[in-house]
């Protein structure tokens, strides 16, 4: 695992643009697996530039996003699809047909995780995968648990997820309580993944995530069995332990 800890905000957000933009460089329709969160903000803002300045082209990108909230539909401004349009695919030349999120308003789970799953394996799978992480370790929305998702599925949000998304919310009682999220086996899947982690509150769950056990109560600890295809952006503080306790594995930039 190439785990790479950048001195600010900014600078991990333009190497993870470097990289993003490399994959779409040398493969113009990759199909990319994409995050919300407020972690990738500043990487979809130099993607846009990027792409305004005609450096990078998303006409032949098509996109899977890795989770959206149950019960919110794309026109609610708390969903992920409008986070998404807001934030990077109203700001670069994608094609709307070529953009693909679990549908949040289908309330029949059985029916929506199945076809979001077909829907990936349709597109071949992913090229790229970008990751966030949360506070309790989880990847798109895929929880602490007693075992590892596969494909797509319908998850109940802990308390600490629903705490630490509140903030996106007027209070925490209007989170939704379940999400639909590309299950762990399909992100391991990915032909690459574009790990990204910035601020102190990060600092505990990154070291345990690339250097704790691998277990299903922290999921992010599954990347460890895909050294060789993550490439891990994470700024001065969340990567503080990392430099601290394992110098020999980071690269500090
Ligand atoms: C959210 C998303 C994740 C994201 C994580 C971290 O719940 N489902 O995909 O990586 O939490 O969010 P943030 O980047 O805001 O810390």
């Amino acid at each position: 695992m190439k785990i790479y800890v950048c001195k600010t905000y900014e600078e991990m957000s333009k190497k993870a643009a470097d990289v993003m933009g490399a994959q779409l460089i040398l493969k113009p329709d990759s199909v990319l697996g994409l995050a919300t969160g407020s972690s990738p903000l500043g990487l979809y803002s130099e993607l846009a530039d990027r792409c305004a300045r005609g450096e990078i082209t998303f006409k032949d990108v098509k996109t899977v996003n890795l989770d959206e909230y149950c019960g919110l539909s794309p026109d609610n401004d708390q969903s992920y699809s409008y986070f998404m349009h807001k934030n990077l695919f109203n700001k670069v030349d994608i094609l709307p047909e070529n953009v693909n999120l679990p549908d949040g308003t289908n309330a029949d789970a059985a029916a929506e995780t199945a076809r979001y799953d077909a829907l990936i394996a349709s597109l071949g799978g992913v090229d790229m995968q970008l990751l966030g992480i949360g506070v309790d370790g989880h990847i798109g929305f895929n929880e602490p648990d007693d075992h590892f998702t596969t494909g797509t599925v319908r998850i109940a949000l802990t308390e600490s997820t629903i705490e630490a998304n509140s903030r996106f919310f007027a209070s925490s009682d209007e989170v939704p309580r379940y999400a639909y999220s590309m299950g762990c086996g399909t992100i391991l899947n990915a032909g690459k993944i574009l790990f990204i982690a910035n601020g102190k509150n990060k600092a505990e769950i990154v070291e345990k995530a690339f250097f704790g056990p691998v277990t299903p109560q922290v999921p992010a600890s599954l990347l460890q069995l895909i050294p060789d295809k993550v490439y891990a952006f994470v700024d001065a503080e969340a990567g503080e332990l990392l430099v601290k306790n394992h110098p020999e594995d980071v690269i500090v930039l």
